[in-house]
């Protein structure tokens, strides 16, 4: 599928310009109309592809025995990632969503104070929870190219810090670090704190191997991944999601867990990583979704990071609060805005015909 077009400084002054090119194909979706039935949700970097048609098969069966603790399930769902992975399930602990997971290293960490580490803008929960812990965030911005500044979050840490946050990709900006880059920053770093790498998104691009910290985990080195069942998978609301550390981070992690998995989520998660075709398929459409928002986002001349989320973080050139507005007013919910980029705004990835109504909405507001 396509890729995007890299971030350059040239590619932002052409397309601050208008000078990029459009190949947008021509739209065969009622034009900028939402559709029948409610708002679309463009907003919280859900995948409404998903479930699964094997995943909402098992949910459904689990929904019926849903009188059961889902205790012999994890222990099976577990062992189908150790061995997808090549670790040993003591490296590993399913959560409810990978949020579970970010909070409960914040709160091994985190608890008695110190320091974290962290890119702004960057994925929140992780950072507000550790703050709320009584931690002190030391926020890094990013570098010019929207990416994590690592050699200045490298500086950042000091004898208090207790804990690294690494977005991988990140969430708004969808920029990627390779894993040559991040391996090196967790080579440098993990003797001070634990380095928590986030790779909520890192499933929707063929290359994961390659970029994947989880090699560093086999490694000895104090680290820890986290990964989900709510992008790729499109199982956000099923709240399933693990993290992948050394044994002894894993078993700390298990002893302040805040809950235990719903039946039907590991029921839906074990099916889901069963389902090839569907997983191949929801890549490939959330790639075409990027590819339309893109193609307009040239056209329209406005600049935008190279994302590899499934979302794309773009420049508005005003206030996000009037364009939220103004896609509110077309049955579009999009646009969440982040400091310290007062005029950009993030747009998710819906289903292939919503993006074309975005597109639509777009031209409409910006042309
Ligand atoms: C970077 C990142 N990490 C983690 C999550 C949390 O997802 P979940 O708890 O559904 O796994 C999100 C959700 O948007 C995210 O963007």
């Amino acid at each position: 599928m396509s890729t995007l077009t890299p971030l350059s400084r040239r590619s932002l002054l052409l397309a601050s310009a208008g000078l990029l090119g459009s190949s947008l194909a021509p739209l065969t979706f009622a034009q900028g109309r939402p559709p029948a039935g409610g708002m679309l949700r463009l907003i919280a970097n859900e995948n409404p592809y998903g479930p699964s048609p094997a995943a909402l098969a098992a949910a459904e069966k689990a929904a019926a025995e849903g009188w059961k603790y889902a205790m012999r399930e994890t222990g099976e769902l577990k062992r189908i990632i150790a061995a997808a992975e090549g670790v040993p399930t003591n490296n590993i602990m399913i959560s409810a969503g990978s949020s579970e997971a970010l909070r409960v290293a914040a709160l091994v960490y985190c608890r008695s104070g110190g320091g974290l580490v962290a890119a702004l803008p960057t994925f929140s929960f992780l950072p507000s929870y550790a703050r709320s812990l009584g931690a002190t965030v030391s926020e890094v911005p990013l570098d010019s190219d929207m990416r994590h500044d690592l050699a200045a979050m490298e500086a950042a840490i000091t004898a208090d810090t207790r804990l690294i946050y690494v977005c991988n990709p990140n969430n708004p900006t969808g920029t990627l670090l390779t894993g040559k880059e991040l391996r090196a920053f967790i080579d440098a770093t993990e003797q001070r704190a634990p380095v928590v790498v986030d790779e909520a998104y890192l499933d929707l691009w063929d290359d994961m191997p390659e970029h994947t910290a989880v090699s560093s985990v086999l490694d000895g080195k104090n680290v820890i991944v986290t990964r989900t069942f709510s992008k790729l998978h499109g199982m956000a609301g099923l709240r399933v999601g693990y993290a992948i550390a050394p044994a002894a981070i894993i078993k700390a992690m298990e002893e302040l867990r805040i809950t235990q998995m719903s039946y039907t989520g590991v029921m839906a998660a074990t099916a889901s990583l069963q389902d090839k075709e569907f997983l191949q398929f929801s890549r490939e459409r959330i790639h075409e979704c990027l590819q339309i928002t893109s193609n307009v986002l040239d056209e329209l001349g406005l600049p935008y990071a190279p994302s590899r989320g499934n979302f794309v973080y773009f420049d508005t050139g005003d206030s996000p609060r009037k364009f939220m507005g103004a896609m509110r007013e077309a049955g579009i919910l999009t646009g969440m805005s982040y400091a310290p980029y007062p005029t950009w705004a993030r747009i998710s990835m819906g289903k292939v015909e919503q993006m074309h109504v975005l597109a639509a909405a777009l031209r409409k507001h910006f042309a």
